[in-house]
């Protein structure tokens, strides 16, 4: 079992060896299961209130995943999913009995993509609205301010609220999902990736009113990226992912300069090369082929890759251990390896 890391304050969220399979099924008629990908195996983290909790790793490691599963939009496997909000704890339920409005009040998600989280048909003001509605939160003229109200905390104004998307950039759409995201004053945002769909010379843009409306409104964020520049700029704590499983976890600046896993070291020596390359994927730049979770090595699953790897590496599987307070990493030579890291 995972440790879960020491803290001080009682988190938002408390995620414990939470797992999320995907069964793999046979072709021809009778479509079989022939395997699970474990696209989330036994990940523990928590996010404290005010925090960012940046969660990196490169394509497929279920970055992705996990961000849907604590935003319940997965019925997940296995493991324990809790919500804090005004002294209460809220748990999912099953999906689609109606029984998620709270846990959805206090946990939204804004995608990657702002061209298709978007309905073309429904102007500004039911798109952000309908949340409201939904909910059962507001409606009628109290809808029509509170939509007005964080239409201006994004940025854009109540000019925008009769036109419908096709008529947005890609960063205004963004906006409009931010909103919508917003409008019922959630606690915890789930942001998946908010910032690659968009325009490179607008992405600082959009990090920053992230930012502010992080301070504003007193938001906590579970931050998904596959930038390191990103996850850096924007991040409390870093948890680096690979292979479904958490491989490194800290508060930023200690990762940054002090990386504990080989990965972690990789993904650091990646940044200019994924800066030059304008948003090159981390497959790309980390060495190696990134592992298939239908068929992970045993031991260490990062150890075809790692220039550190021993016999013990490639024999047996490292668990995830806290090497100092709220550092944790699942490597047998952690304690030996003197890994190079950036200036924070
Ligand atoms: N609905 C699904 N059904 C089956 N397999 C899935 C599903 N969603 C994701 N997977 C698989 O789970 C693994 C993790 O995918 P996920 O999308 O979470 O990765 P990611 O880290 O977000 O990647 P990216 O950086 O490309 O967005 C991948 O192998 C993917 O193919
Ligand atoms: S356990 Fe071994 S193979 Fe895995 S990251 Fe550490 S040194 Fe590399
Ligand atoms: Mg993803």
């Amino acid at each position: 079992m995972a440790q879960q890391q020491t803290t001080t304050a009682t988190p938002i969220l408390e995620v414990n060896n939470l797992k999320k399979y995907f069964p793999l099924h046979s072709t021809g008629l009778f479509r079989r299961t022939i395997g699970h990908i474990k696209a989330v195996d036994d990940v523990s983290l928590v996010v404290q209130p005010g925090e960012t909790l940046g969660v990196i790793g490169e394509s497929g490691c279920g970055k992705t995943t996990l961000g849907r599963c604590i935003a319940h939009l997965y019925e997940i496997t296995d493991g324990e999913i809790i919500v804090r909000d005004e002294g209460q704890e809220y748990r999912p339920g099953k999906l689609g009995r109606g029984n998620n409005t709270e846990f959805r009040k206090i946990v939204q998600v804004i995608f990657q993509d702002p061209f298709s989280s978007l309905n073309p048909r429904m102007n500004v003001l039911r798109s952000v609205g309908e949340p409201l509605l939904v909910n059962g939160i507001a409606r009628g003229k109290e809808l029509e301010e509170r939509v007005a109200d964080i239409i201006q905390h994004v940025g854009l104004n109540v000019g925008h609220l009769q036109r419908f998307p096709h008529s947005f950039s890609g960063g205004q759409r963004q906006r409009i999902c931010i909103a919508r995201a917003l409008v019922i004053n959630p606690k915890l945002v789930v942001a998946d990736e908010p910032v690659s769909a968009l325009d490179v010379s607008i992405q600082a843009q959009m990090l920053n009113l992230l930012k502010d409306l992080q301070q504003e409104l007193g938001l906590s964020y579970l931050f998904v990226s596959h930038s390191m520049s990103v996850i850096r700029y924007m991040s409390d704590r870093i948890l680096v992912m690979y292979a479904g499983k958490v491989v490194e976890t800290g508060p930023r600046d200690d990762l940054l300069r002090e990386p504990l896993h080989p990965y972690t070291e990789m993904l650091l020596k990646a940044v200019p090369k994924v800066n030059r390359r304008q948003g090159g994927r981390l497959s790309e730049v980390v060495a190696g082929e990134p592992p298939n979770l239908l068929d992970l090595p045993k031991g260490c699953v990062f150890h075809p890759r790692c220039p550190f790897a021993k016999d013990i590496c490639r024999e047996e599987r490292p668990e995830l251990r806290t090497i100092t307070s709220g550092r944790q990493v699942s490597c047998h030579l952690a304690e030996e390896l003197d890994l190079q890291g950036v200036f924070a």
